[in-house]
């Protein structure tokens, strides 16, 4: 595989050139960007912090799992948001998605779906996923890690994910893509109910079948529409109409 090499200046410089970026804090290698990103924001550094890494040696998914990567293949980041209404943080995951998807598409060509809540997808594969974590003083940390040189994935995800060089992307470096995505989210990040119509059209959940997991249960029914919450709602085989604020959803084909 070949592997980008990690120049912490050029994503530093990122601060200079997206006017919402207050700071960027670059490290070869750290646990989590979001665990950084939570430490920064329980210090005070403002919202437009961003925390980047070549490596992490405790990432973090959604859902408790571990999120895994190797030097130079994966763009691993996380930012600061003090949304100034606390019913705005779900959203801010589904906008964290929008920004992720459309700078994804613009930048390399390659067009992305999103699964709800906030998986970036490519014809069922899962290109990027977004971990957005609320701390107690109502700031929200979003996560991202976008799979960019990995050209193999372990035999349990061959099948499920995939990665910009696997998709064939025009070349784009990590600082470059990084740049371009917090561009995108920076108008979102105090209305992030603005991408709700944008998250519509790319949400590939929406009128598909699908199973949904949430804690300890699982419901299967067609997913009908995601309202203005950020919740997915599903009609179940009961026929029951149920609005789902957090799950894991595998769409049935
Ligand atoms: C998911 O799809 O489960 C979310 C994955 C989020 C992974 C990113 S990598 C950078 C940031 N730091 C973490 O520990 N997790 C997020």
């Amino acid at each position: 595989m070949e592997r980008e090499p990690f120049d912490a200046t050029e994503f530093e410089r990122i601060a200079t050139i997206v006017p919402w970026v207050h700071k960027v804090f670059a490290f070869a290698s750290i646990a989590s960007t979001n665990d950084e990103a939570s430490r920064l924001a329980k210090r005070a550094e403002p919202e437009g912090t961003v925390v980047v890494a070549d490596h992490q040696t405790a990432g973090r998914g959604r859902l408790d799992r571990e999120w895994i990567s190797e030097p130079g293949l994966a763009l691993l980041a996380s930012w600061i948001v003090r949304p100034p209404f606390f019913a705005d943080r779900s959203l801010l995951a589904l906008a964290s998605g929008v920004a992720v998807a459309d700078a994804i598409d613009t930048a390399t060509g390659i067009a992305v779906d999103l699964k709800w809540p906030n998986d970036v997808m490519v014809d069922g594969r899962k290109l990027a996923g977004i971990l957005c974590e609320g701390l107690p003083d109502g700031s929200t940390i979003v996560g991202i890690g976008v799979n960019v040189r990995t050209s193999e994935f372990p035999l349990d995800l061959a099948d499920r994910a995939t990665s910009l060089l696997l998709e064939r992307s025009r070349p784009i470096g990590r600082a470059a893509l990084l740049a371009s995505i917090l561009e995108a989210f920076s108008p979102f990040a105090h209305a992030p109910a603005s991408a709700l119509e944008g998250y519509r059209k790319r949400c590939s959940t929406i009128g598909t079948r699908v199973r949904v997991l949430m804690s300890g249960q699982t419901i299967e029914g067609s997913a009908t529409e995601v309202n203005d919450q950020g919740e997915l709602t599903v009609v179940d085989d009961s026929g029951e109409h149920l609005a789902i604020r957090a799950g894991d959803v595998t769409h049935l084909r």
